[in-house]
């Protein structure tokens, strides 16, 4: 499958061949490769990131104690559910970028991503392939104990507080929330992707939430090599245990990354 390689952005870096062409070598040795991603992959489909400073990191304008917390749900969660429908009509907008349409021309290589969109789905990977650890937006969960889960419709999406089908408890988006573990499949699949990983490339993420952002480092122990894909001159965690690092956007770096010789 071919794919579109998009203009340049004058106000991102400009990717050096040198280092892509050494990232193409190492994915070139790599049999098994595993892209985690966060918020960055989907930035360019207008899926605002979360800890971009200056910019429109949703952490730099909302409370996440009060949108994305038990606690907050607690104390209001009409207005949880309100910020969650805003969410919810934005990815509903959005529509995959080039960075999600090279991921799903290289069935290849496992997907882990920290992201609650389903742009990755959209773009045509297999569903089985992504494993989600911070949940899904488009799925709403029993927030007791009954584990009951069920998908929302995207062409109707309200604010409305209802209740589990199954237990009658409250009905809550199908994300983790801060203070909250992760989906222990989810996090089972994304450890044993590491373990076996060759190469893992790190696309668009601050490494700055736990324990996601361990799964970086317990590849590199592994023996992993890492490929990171960011245009932050100084993606803080990253950086260090980072072999090579891309800069540049993932709609520009993906597709001249995973396309063919
Ligand atoms: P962050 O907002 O913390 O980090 C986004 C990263 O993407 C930053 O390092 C940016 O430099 C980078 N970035 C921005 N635009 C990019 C682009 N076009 N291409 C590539 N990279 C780009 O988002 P996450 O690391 O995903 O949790 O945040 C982790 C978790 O914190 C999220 O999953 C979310 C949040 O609270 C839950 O929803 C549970």
């Amino acid at each position: 499958m071919s794919v579109p390689i998009e203009p340049h952005d004058q106000r991102f870096p400009v990717l050096d061949p040198a280092v892509l062409q050494r990232a193409r070598g190492m994915l070139a040795t790599s049999a098994s490769i595993v892209a985690f991603s966060g918020a960055g992959l989907s930035a360019e489909s207008g899926v605002p990131t979360f800890r971009d400073a200056a910019t429109s990191g949703l952490w730099t304008r909302y409370d996440p104690a009060r949108l994305a917390s038990p606690e907050g749900f607690a104390a209001d969660p009409d207005l949880v559910l309100a910020w969650y429908a805003d969410r919810r009509r934005a990815v509903a907008r959005a529509t995959p970028n080039a960075a999600h349409r090279a991921l799903a021309a290289r069935p290849d290589i496992a997907l882990v991503t920290q992201n609650v969109d389903d742009l990755l789905e959209r773009a045509g990977c297999d569903p089985t392939r992504v494993v989600h650890l911070h949940g899904r937006i488009d799925r709403d969960r029993c927030h007791g104990s009954c584990g009951h889960e069920e998908p929302i419709d995207p062409a109707v999406i309200v604010a409305e507080l209802r209740r589990c089908p199954r237990c009658g408890a409250l009905l809550r988006p199908a994300v983790v929330w801060f203070g909250e573990a992760l989906p222990p499949e989810a996090w089972e699949r994304a450890v044993a992707a590491m373990h076996s990983a060759d190469t893992v490339i790190v696309i668009g993420t601050s490494g700055a939430v736990w324990p996601a952002a361990g799964l970086v480092d317990l590849a590199r122990s592994a023996g992993a090599g890492i490929v990171v894909v960011n245009p932050d001159a100084d993606p803080d965690d990253n950086k260090d245990h980072a072999d090579i690092v891309l800069r540049g956007r993932a709609g520009e770096v993906l597709p001249a990354l995973l396309s063919g010789p």
